[in-house]
């Protein structure tokens, strides 16, 4: 537990509804908020797997749709969403859906405040500079892994620095968060296996964070009770519904708990790379994470067997933690995503450095200058703690 008693706060969806075809009655829930034009924001990828069509089809023939959009690219570019947040405002819409992984649930969330107040995307980045809540959301996850759902954080590309930026800001939760793991259930292989992981990381660096509180843990060790039970079955069984309802479950939970603590260097590491390299974003926090279980196991050791228990790996030492994690990303097959890639040795030095240069102003998290930043591990060995305003680092 952390050892400091300091005061806590949680910020959570509005509302959560959950459970296998929750998103099938989401006209009545639109209906039943009062709103009379809803915009659906969504991707290809969605789309192609038909889940656009099933929600679409009920909120039109309920007179409610105000219009849709599948031009999200995943990772999504600031002036992607600057795009989308012009068509909202043309449809007249008093309120969006967001249906989709991290990359549609971010756009939306940014996009909604746009519409309603103007400005542009990039104004937002850093910490509580949105202020105001947006047009209404309801935020429906199809991948289980970035939490976005019940995050105050959204992660946009600036294309030109070749970075990821956040924009973290209370206001960006949803209205309704509606969490149904039937829409998972068509998942490609890689997407199952790279954004699980990104979930089983946010719960690491949830619960292992200096600024972590009671609350947050419990939400995390809790996200890591489910990972580690469904994880690997998922990627091996993609059939598995129930396994694919634990997985839904936890990366919410993991989203909840990350949201209200913060990220650590495993995602100050991932967020420069991403930005230069169009890998999915858990294919390299997955990958990383081991070592930085390894890095930190020093002064974090009690916190990684609690992980490793909760994981069902029983009560592991730092180093056979971290080796546990590295085969789990070498097993759901990350690691050879990774491998495959090639970045230039000659970037290495600007990606540290600008890893460890993660700043609110930069990415809307972090607190500055070491590795450990945001880890436990930091509170021992590095100057004075994060400003709890600065936290948390984006997922
Ligand atoms: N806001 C947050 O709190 C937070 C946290 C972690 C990560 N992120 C960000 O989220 C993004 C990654 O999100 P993601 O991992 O969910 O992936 P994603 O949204 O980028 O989607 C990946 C691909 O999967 C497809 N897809 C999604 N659901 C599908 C389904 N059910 N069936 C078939 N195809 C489907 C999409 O069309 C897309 O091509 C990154 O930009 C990352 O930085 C945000
Ligand atoms: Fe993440």
């Amino acid at each position: 537990m952390p050892t400091e008693n300091r005061t806590a706060e949680l910020h959570l969806p509005r509302r959560v509804i959950g459970g296998r075809g929750a998103a099938l009655f989401l006209a009545d829930l639109c209906a039943g908020q009062g709103w009379r034009r809803v915009f659906v924001v969504s991707d290809a990828g969605v789309e192609g797997a038909g889940l656009l069509g099933r929600v679409r089809a009920p909120l039109e023939a309920a007179g409610l749709l105000a219009g849709w959009s599948t031009a999200v690219p995943a990772e999504p570019p600031l002036d992607a969403v600057d795009a989308l947040a012009a068509r909202i405002v043309a449809s007249g819409a008093d309120a969006l859906v967001g249906l989709g992984g991290g990359s549609v649930m971010d756009a939306t969330k940014v996009a909604a405040v746009v519409a309603a107040h103007g400005g542009a995307a990039a104004d937002l980045v850093g910490i509580g500079r949105a202020g105001r809540r947006g047009l209404p959301t309801v935020l429906v996850p199809t991948t289980a892994g970035t939490g976005s759902e019940a995050t105050r954080v959204a992660i946009l590309t600036d294309t030109h620095q070749g970075t990821k930026l956040g924009v973290v800001d209370p206001v960006l939760l949803p209205d309704v968060a509606v969490v149904d793991a039937a829409l998972t259930d068509s998942l490609p292989a890689l997407v199952t296996a790279a954004a699980g992981m990104d979930a089983l990381v946010h719960a690491i660096e949830a619960f292992t964070a200096r600024v972590a509180t009671p609350l947050a843990r419990g939400l995390a060790l809790e996200s890591a009770r489910g990972i580690g039970g469904a994880l690997e079955r998922v990627c091996s069984h993609p059939d598995d519904t129930a396994a694919r309802d634990t997985m839904a479950w936890a990366a919410h939970l993991a989203g909840m708990a990350f949201s209200n603590s913060s990220c650590c260097a495993v995602h100050a590491l991932a967020l420069p790379l991403g930005g230069r390299c169009h890998l999915p974003h858990g294919v390299i926090t997955g990958t990383f994470v081991g070592a930085m279980v390894r890095f930190n196991g020093p002064v974090a050791a009690a916190d990684h067997a609690l992980l490793a228990t909760a994981l069902g790996w029983g009560p592991l030492d730092p180093p056979a933690f971290a080796q546990r994690l590295d085969q789990l990303a070498e097993s759901i097959g990350l690691t050879a995503v990774l491998r495959a890639t090639v970045v230039p040795a000659g970037v290495l030095p600007a990606l540290a450095r600008e890893a460890v240069s993660q700043s609110p102003a930069r990415v809307g998290g972090g607190c500055g200058g070491d590795l450990r930043v945001g880890s436990r591990a930091g509170a021992v060995t590095a100057g004075p703690g994060p400003d709890p305003r600065a936290w948390p680092i984006p997922g």
